[in-house]
């Protein structure tokens, strides 16, 4: 297990850059599948759930070569099966994404179930009833889902209002892109992360429209061919590096970002009374004196991002007054609850609801990630607490933010780490 030392107290102060988006850069490479030829995937970010995915496109016989520090060719003219691997299915749930452009390219997917994960059950029911009304055939065999269809027909689907998947809306609309005939998905994803795919789809010559709205409309084409693509940048990374700010009372300006893609967590930043500056691709957010409380329900992009929430939780642990945090996606997010409440946060839990009592100031303490999000939480929770924190599975915060640790020690965190692996993207070799 990884695990960082924290000295809190350190006001954080200076300029960070943001790296490429995680999500947007998974759904990226798995479109890439869709190409019979070579497209070009820039500004990818170096951590370890790219690194998983790159490994997946080889084994289904893409080739994958490194042109550039961020920079990846694939080359899926030729598919050599249309089976993926379960042991890197099962690293992460992202590794579905393989299952649209699988069935669409090969007439079979066949991807091991990516089971449940710490922050809920993450089923896959919606991706699969796409698929059947795209005409294909859907078994489960001692857990790997077997999806067949000779030739996929265009198809009208509706996706839950409350979640509008963003999993499933990838899925759906990489398989309609070869699809006979028209498909339209009501109640599609606005996320980035899925507007800017269907954007590199229709650079590959894709028909798609309706990007970003509630129903998009993809008229299938016979092939498609390659494109370059930049990620976007990583719009959860730059909301952490403003939390990390506010949470220390600091002074930070992120850059490389898109204003855009952040308003309401630039909204709850200002209930906190942060002070936020705003400028073409880059934010400052100062904060002085202990934050106000506020309250934050989650919601599907453009509402207020599940994957902020346990990193919104910390600054709420600092704040006067009691702030509530509602959870609409994710039923088991509140997995940090328990680690956040060693360091002495007052957290009560109902339902999918959390109460939080701010205290002055919280205090050091050896804690665990068990997630992603949770683990960026505790360790921000770190830079605000007297005296040392011990954050254990860091290896959780590699999977999906680039160098965390020496960003924030660049503003001025005191953070060392117990053992630093080598840079993963920089020494994929070709192949
Ligand atoms: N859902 C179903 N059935 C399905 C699909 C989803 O019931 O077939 C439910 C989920 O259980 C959840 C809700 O719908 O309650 C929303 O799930 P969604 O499909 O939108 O999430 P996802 O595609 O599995 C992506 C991100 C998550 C992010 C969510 C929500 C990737 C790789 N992951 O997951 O990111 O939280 O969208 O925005 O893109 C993270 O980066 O830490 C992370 C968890």
């Amino acid at each position: 297990m990884e695990t960082i030392q924290i000295v809190g107290g350190t006001p954080l102060r200076g300029d960070v850059r943001v790296s490429g988006t995680k999500n947007g850069s998974l759904a990226l490479l798995a479109a890439s599948l869709l190409v019979p030829g070579e497209s070009v995937i820039e500004n990818l970010p170096d951590v370890s759930d790219v690194g998983t995915m790159i490994q997946i496109l080889r084994s289904l016989g893409a080739k994958c070569d490194m042109v550039g520090p961020r920079t990846l060719r694939v080359n899926a003219a030729r598919l050599s099966t249309c089976e993926a691997p379960e042991d890197l299915v099962r690293k992460m749930r992202a590794s579905f994404h393989v299952a649209g452009p699988l069935l669409a390219r090969l007439g079979e997917a066949r991807v091991p179930r990516p089971g449940g994960c710490v922050i809920g059950s993450r089923p896959i029911n919606y991706h699969l009833q796409g698929f059947g009304a795209l005409g294909a055939e859907v078994s489960e065999e001692h857990g790997l889902v077997v999806m067949r269809a000779s030739r996929l027909r265009g198809g009208r689907m509706f996706l839950h209002p409350r979640f509008r998947s963003v999993g499933a809306t990838l899925n759906i609309m990489m398989a309609a892109t070869l699809a006979e005939g028209t498909t339209v998905i009501e109640n599609a994803s606005r996320d980035p992360d899925v507007v800017d795919c269907a954007r590199f789809l229709v650079a590959c010559g894709a028909k798609i429209s309706g990007i970003g709205g509630a129903a998009m409309k993809i008229t299938g084409v016979p092939r498609l061919h390659g494109a370059r693509f930049a990620a976007s940048p990583d719009r959860m990374e730059a909301g952490t590096l403003l939390l990390a700010g506010a949470i220390t009372q600091g002074d930070v300006t992120v850059r490389g970002v898109r204003v855009a893609d952040l308003l309401l967590t630039l909204d709850a930043l200002r209930s906190a009374a942060s002070k936020i500056q705003t400028g073409r691709g880059w934010i400052r957010i100062q904060s002085e004196g202990r934050p106000k409380h506020f309250d934050v329900i989650t919601a599907p992009f453009p509402g207020f991002p599940t994957d902020l929430h346990p990193l919104t939780v910390v600054l709420m642990s600092l704040a006067q007054g009691r702030s509530v945090m509602e959870e609409t996606i994710f039923e088991a997010r509140f997995n940090y609850v328990d680690e956040l409440s060693r360091m002495g946060a007052q957290i009560q839990l109902k339902g999918n609801t959390a109460i939080v009592t701010g205290v002055p100031r919280l205090s050091g303490a050896s804690v665990i990630a068990v997630d992603l999000r949770a683990g960026a939480a505790l360790g921000l929770a770190g830079l605000a607490a007297e005296g040392e924190t011990t954050v254990g599975g860091w290896e959780h915060v590699r999977r999906g933010y680039e160098d965390l640790d020496l960003k924030l020690r660049s503003l001025g965190a005191q953070l060392t780490e117990s053992e630093r692996p080598t840079a993963r993207l920089r020494n994929v070799q070709s192949g």
